[in-house]
């Protein structure tokens, strides 16, 4: 197995990547539109941040990734992305995502009547950088993830980041388990993420951070 940072030469497969390593977790697929998803998930990540977005190469072919982010400034918010990506993939006129984003305002309102806390970014100076990562059926418990977090954990240590933060679903208990493994506490409340059903159920929010 090699751990690396990405190349130009990536992008296809790292793309051919994103669209099935989240497989059988509770946010796999968010609005079904890879595409888009991608827009905002993957795409700034490897545009702008190629040295904090590492992966796994198993026996030759790509099995997991981990697009990291030193700090939230670097890139445009989580919210100016999916607005992008809804206007430029035209998501309010395709089925699938229009029922997403329906369903999404629908359990907004429904969480500003009743005064619940709503899923959203943090931003918080103790922990400025963030993470994603995802790995593949095949390279799950083997080792893969475990080796992309520590290569991203001694990358924010090399830069004096004060800390990390990332965000996953509280249903996802392998993930919430294998990031307790790896230092990361749960932090604030675990709102319910608006548009998110995974087996027809809510999805809620959980965010977790990490200190050197
Ligand atoms: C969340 C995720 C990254 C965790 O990775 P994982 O490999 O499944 O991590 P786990 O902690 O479950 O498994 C690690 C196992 O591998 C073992 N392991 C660790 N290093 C190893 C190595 N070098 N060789 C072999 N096994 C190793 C660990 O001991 C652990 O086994 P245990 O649970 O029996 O103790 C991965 O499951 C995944 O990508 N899931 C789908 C997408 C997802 O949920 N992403 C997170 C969304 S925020």
């Amino acid at each position: 197995m090699e751990i690396r940072t990405v190349t130009e030469q990536d992008r296809d497969e790292l793309r051919a990547l994103f669209t099935r390593a989240g497989e059988g977790s509770p946010t796999e697929s968010l609005w079904g539109h890879p595409e888009s998803e991608a827009a905002i998930y993957l795409d700034p990540y490897f545009e702008l941040l190629p040295d904090s977005l590492f992966v796994a190469v198993i026996d030759g072919s790509m099995a997991g990734y981990l697009t990291g982010c030193p700090d939230g400034s670097l890139l445009p918010s989580e919210n100016e992305r999916m607005s992008r990506a809804i206007s430029r993939h035209r998501l309010v006129v395709r089925p699938g995502p229009a029922r997403f984003f329906g369903r999404a305002m629908l359990d907004s309102m429904r969480a500003a009547i009743r005064r619940e806390p709503t899923a959203g970014e943090l931003d918080d100076p103790r922990w400025p950088a963030h993470l994603h990562i995802n790995v593949e059926l095949r390279a799950r418990g083997t080792g893969a993830a475990d080796a992309l977090m520590t290569a991203w954990l001694d990358r924010l240590r090399e830069l004096g980041s004060p800390g990390c933060h990332l965000q996953t679903a509280s249903e996802n208990t392998r993930a919430v388990r294998f990031f307790t493994r790896m230092g990361f506490v749960p932090h604030g409340p675990t709102p319910a993420i608006p548009g998110l059903r995974h087996a027809g159920k809510r999805v809620h929010q959980q965010t977790m951070v990490w200190a050197p």
